[in-house]
């Protein structure tokens, strides 16, 4: 099986060295690995609850997609996308915001620093604090919990987001599952081997610090930067060393283990700190130079990144889109066409809570689902264009019965379902013939039912 890994990035600023090195390279260096599939997106909802600068937001967000493809993050492999361009997102938020406890969001780091902070002010504790803020954690887990994610890669501050997304999915799964998993339980993931890089006064690279290296400025920006890191006051000639040097350290995140070994021995030979900035502008310009080539090819043309956040946003809704239905149905947000289960109710067992879940694809069109009473999928739909349709076939099929089925076996592992001569439905795969018709009979056996509790 496939380990979904899935992250956000919040879109307030303009991604930093220090972005890079702990969270952009190793990202699309994992979303590589074929036993993995990763989801990547613009946390650009996240980003409207610390910024409400629109043309900020707006800079950003193009700053961030430019920089996560010019750094070779391949959208065949992984999913890349706008948190904004997925509805059904807010849409789960709801879902979730109505199981969250309250207690359990007063409890978040972010929240209850604002309110401490007032509180040492002597203001209201909650002055300043909005919904948004309290409510982030539902947001993020939303974020999660829309595609299953397994791994959430995130720094430490983050951890305890995770976990709570962890603690609403089993509070959903409890409420409305029915014995079945509907979400899967994430899990955070803090990569200690990355590089978490100092900034230019040594304490680590962070905009809150203003001692950042830019990732894309030009080579200039890159060379002025690099001046202004602060060393120790060792003249030329004079033996520096290398482990108190946050120098050093900024060129072991870059450099093969050939050229860390140099570094070390030259500047215990006694390098100028002038050429060691050099030797690290020079290091840091190869290994930029190419992809601020495309960076700037891509900032250039923000109507490309477009169409390309829109076919990510796309592949994320062929997953989010049916899954949301599911969890609609899970809540009772269902159709009035599909009172079956309550009509049947009490009479026949099998029939008790099979059940048919609609769902509109992202091309516009409509299918459904015909579930077991155990979850388990028994038929997928064809696609229909009117919304109707899916509720009169439904019903078609509990008034018919049994006996107006149609059920063809495939040549392959597959039935599909006919009705007056049309094809309806496939079922999913099955192993052997046998299980194929053990499927079909209990398919047959569980609409009899239902055509039974509705007689
Ligand atoms: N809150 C995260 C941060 O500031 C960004 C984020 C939003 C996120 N949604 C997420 C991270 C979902 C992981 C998973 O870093």
């Amino acid at each position: 099986m496939t380990t979904r890994i899935l992250t956000g990035i919040t879109t307030t600023g303009t991604p930093h060295l220090g972005n890079y090195a702990g969270a952009i390279r190793p990202a699309i260096v994992a979303s590589r690995d074929a036993k993995v599939e990763s989801f990547y997106f613009l946390a650009d909802y996240h980003a409207l609850i610390k910024c409400d600068d629109p043309v900020r937001i707006q800079r950003s967000r193009l700053e961030i997609a430019a920089t996560w493809l010019a750094c070779g993050l391949d959208v065949n492999r992984a999913t890349f996308y706008r948190q904004s361009d997925i509805p059904e997102i807010p849409e789960l938020c709801w879902l979730l915001t109505c199981v969250a406890g309250k207690g359990l969001l007063n409890r978040a780091h972010a929240y209850k620093a604002s309110v401490d902070k007032n509180v040492e002010a002597g203001e209201d504790p909650d002055a300043g604090v909005t919904m948004g803020l309290f409510s982030y954690p539902v947001l993020m887990a939303a974020d999660i919990l829309m595609f299953n994610a397994h791994k959430v890669p995130v720094g430490r501050d983050q951890i305890q987001h995770v976990e709570m997304a962890r603690d609403i999915a089993q509070r959903f799964n409890h409420l409305f599952g029915q014995g079945n998993e509907l979400f899967t339980l994430p899990e955070a993931v803090i990569e200690e081997e990355v590089a978490t890089l100092p900034g230019l006064d040594g304490r680590k690279m962070s905009k809150s610090y203003d001692n950042t290296i830019p990732l894309f400025g030009s080579a200039k920006q890159l060379k002025e930067a690099i001046a202004r890191i602060v060393t120790d006051s060792r003249l030329p000639g004079e033996a520096k060393d290398p482990d108190s040097s946050h120098l050093f350290t900024l060129y072991q995140a870059f450099a093969t283990p050939v050229q860390q070994a140099e570094f070390r021995a030259d500047l215990l030979a006694g390098l100028a700190w002038g050429e060691a900035k050099q030797r690290l502008f020079e290091l840091l310009d190869a290994e930029l130079g190419e992809a601020r080539e495309r960076y700037q090819a891509l900032i250039g043309r923000p109507a490309e990144l477009e169409d390309i956040l829109l076919a990510g946003a796309a592949k994320a809704r062929r997953i989010a889109t049916p899954f949301l239905g599911e969890l609609r149905e899970a809540v009772g947000l269902r159709s009035f066409r599909e009172q079956v289960k309550v009509a049947g109710e009490g009479k026949k067992k099998a029939a008790k809570s099979a059940r048919f879940v609609s769902f509109r694809e992202p091309d516009g069109s409509f299918r459904f689902r015909f579930l077991a009473a155990d979850g388990e999928q028994l038929l997928l739909s064809r696609p229909f264009s009117d919304p109707k349709a899916v509720g009169v076939v439904s019903q078609r099929l509990i008034a018919q019965g049994a006996d107006a089925l149609e059920l063809r076996e495939d040549e392959g592992d597959q039935f599909t379902l006919w009705l007056d001569g049309e094809c309806l439905a496939d079922s999913p795969p099955y192993a052997d013939p046998e299980e194929l018709d053990a499927a079909m009979l209990r398919l047959r056996d569980i609409i009899a039912g239902l055509a039974g509790a509705q007689g």
